[in-house]
């Protein structure tokens, strides 16, 4: 069975993703980090990024892995380089070159072949799993977005202003939204979760009563047939 949360930065979908699957046993898939992943494998091989046949080549051939909270490449834990604002930054090229998202949707395929899992990204419910039993859009108001992060980041001991986080968001979101493919946009078939005054766990609590809800639905369909 497939979940798909997609959504906007700072929407919460992270941490409301891994939180899911953790309550239902199931694996976690976090795309972000995955194409930041191969950003970082780039760079390190000294591979330029806008050249996207060989990164879309370096996309498939690297392993990428989750456990235990932390991202792998080839055995190695990036968890905390991935993160950094150089990433961040080689990351938009990458996730914006088609044959990069083609190599990216294929592994991202593969690896929930036979599996549980929630995916989490912006094109998991639209693009990679259309078949997905439930789609969920998780966004927030940008004000709502912006103030959680500068909260992270004062918690992290940075000392970036309210409007520079507001700033920088506003020009992920427009990147994500405009990118011609692969862009984020809820599937036809995702249930918007606005997420603004709600906490984590009422996030979660809500994320769980949909799941019960499609399984009940679908339950009565194949009952019916
Ligand atoms: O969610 P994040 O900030 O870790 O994502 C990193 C970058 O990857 C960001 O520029 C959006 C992009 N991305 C994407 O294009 N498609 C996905 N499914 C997930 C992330």
């Amino acid at each position: 069975m497939i979940i798909t949360l997609d959504g906007p930065a700072g929407a919460g979908k992270s941490s409301a993703a891994r939180a899911l699957a953790r309550r239902l046993g199931w694996c976690y898939i976090d795309t972000g980090a995955m194409y930041r992943a191969v950003a970082l494998a780039a760079l390190e091989r000294g591979i330029t990024l806008e050249d996207s046949p060989r990164v879309a080549e370096l996309a498939e051939s690297i392993r990428i892995e989750f456990s235990n909270g932390a991202v792998l490449v080839d055995g190695r834990d990036v968890s905390t380089e991935i993160r950094t604002e150089r990433i961040t930054l080689a990351t938009r090229p990458v996730a914006d070159a088609p044959p990069v998202r083609d190599a990216m949707k294929k592994v991202q395929r593969r690896m929930a072949e036979g599996i549980d899992v929630v995916t989490e990204g912006r094109d998991q419910g639209s693009v990679v799993f259309p078949q997905a039993e439930l789609k969920v859009f998780l966004t927030a108001s940008a004000e709502e977005r912006a103030r959680r992060r500068h909260r992270e980041e004062i918690d992290r001991g940075q000392s970036a202003t309210l409007e520079a986080v507001l700033e920088a968001q506003s020009r992920r979101d427009d990147a994500d939204r405009t990118r011609p493919v692969g862009a984020m946009l809820p599937a036809d078939d995702a249930v918007v979760l606005e997420t603004d005054g709600m906490s984590p766990e009422q996030v979660i609590d809500r994320l769980v009563a949909l799941l019960e809800a499609r399984r009940r639905m679908a339950g009565r369909t194949a009952g019916q047939s």
